[in-house]
């Protein structure tokens, strides 16, 4: 089967096809994936009915992967797969106060996954088990093509520009019991370059999102002003791709060039149940 590659959105996504990926991937295949993830940051793949040990086996060709942070999100449990549904324990719904729900709320807010790690993620891959019959689309805009459309000034302005992420302080948003003391001991808030250069190809891109705090050097409220600036820059609607999951759909994002955010859904009365691998990128700042 030959690979297949197809453009969803102008300026970044494709559809990837004539690959099954609960098996293992010859060498022509794995690099013309590879190739793709650096050109076209978010890949879709239909109809990979993956268990999470295929699902691993694949990620783990990117790199290595990172382990979730002890959190109300996870009942404080850490592991490679993270559960992004709103399916309990005991297979039933969760209650919508149920902290893992709130704490899983977060993805609704522009965000790139684990900036709030020193070592930031390269990318996510994120499997749909169960879908919603309506909603739950997950929206993705592309920080290369933000920065690239930057004026000269403003984009020279930003190079040497450090945000302070924080985990503790993007889910404080929320509510400021998800983190027990002893989590929030282990997530201390780190600094992340604004302007990050991809290290195969060269190509700059903002690096924004929900654990942005503010800015190093910079009083709170300016840093924060022109961060939510930056971001509403970035999020324009001709730098998006909303995605309309079907079952059994993998996506994998490069978190080092995308923005994504979770659109909700009817959660008191549809499952939606998602597995997320995630692999370690390199430091920043
Ligand atoms: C994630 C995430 C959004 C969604 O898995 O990292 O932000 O739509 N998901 O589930
Ligand atoms: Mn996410």
């Amino acid at each position: 089967m030959p690979l297949t590659v197809e453009r969803l959105h102008p300026l970044f996504a494709a559809e990837i096809g004539g690959v099954d990926l609960t098996r293992p991937l010859d060498d022509a295949a794995w690099r013309g994936i590879e190739d793709a993830f650096e050109e076209y940051s978010v890949l879709v793949f239909h109809d990979q009915r993956l268990n999470d040990e295929q699902q691993i086996a694949f990620s783990r060709r990117f790199g290595e992967l990172e382990t979730t942070v002890a959190s109300a999100g996870n009942a404080g449990k850490t592991s490679v797969v993270a559960d992004i549904s709103n399916v309990g324990a005991d297979g039933n719904l969760l209650p919508l106060d149920a902290k893992e729900m709130k704490f899983r709320d977060g993805n609704e807010m522009w965000h790139t996954d684990s900036s709030f790690k020193r070592v930031p993620a390269k990318l996510s891959l994120l499997s749909a088990r169960e879908v919603p019959p309506q909603d739950g689309d997950t929206e993705f805009a592309s920080l290369r093509a933000a920065y690239a459309s930057l004026p000269p000034d403003t984009a020279h302005g930003l190079e040497n520009l450090i945000a302070i992420h924080s985990y503790t302080y993007s889910r404080g948003l929320i509510d400021p019991d998800l983190f027990t003391p002893e989590q929030a001991a282990r997530v201390p808030p780190v600094p992340q370059r604004v302007v990050r250069a991809n290290p195969q190809n060269g190509r700059k891109a903002l690096f924004l999102g929900s654990h942005a705090s503010h800015i190093e050097g910079m009083p709170l409220d300016e840093g924060r002003a022109m961060l939510k600036d930056l971001l509403a820059t970035a999020t324009q609607p001709q730098f998006i791709y909303r995605h309309r999951w079907r079952a059994f759909d993998l996506v994998i994002w490069d978190n080092r060039a995308i923005l994504h955010r979770g659109c909700g859904w009817d959660k008191a009365r549809y499952r939606r149940v998602m597995h997320r691998t995630t692999v370690a990128g390199e430091v920043s700042a």
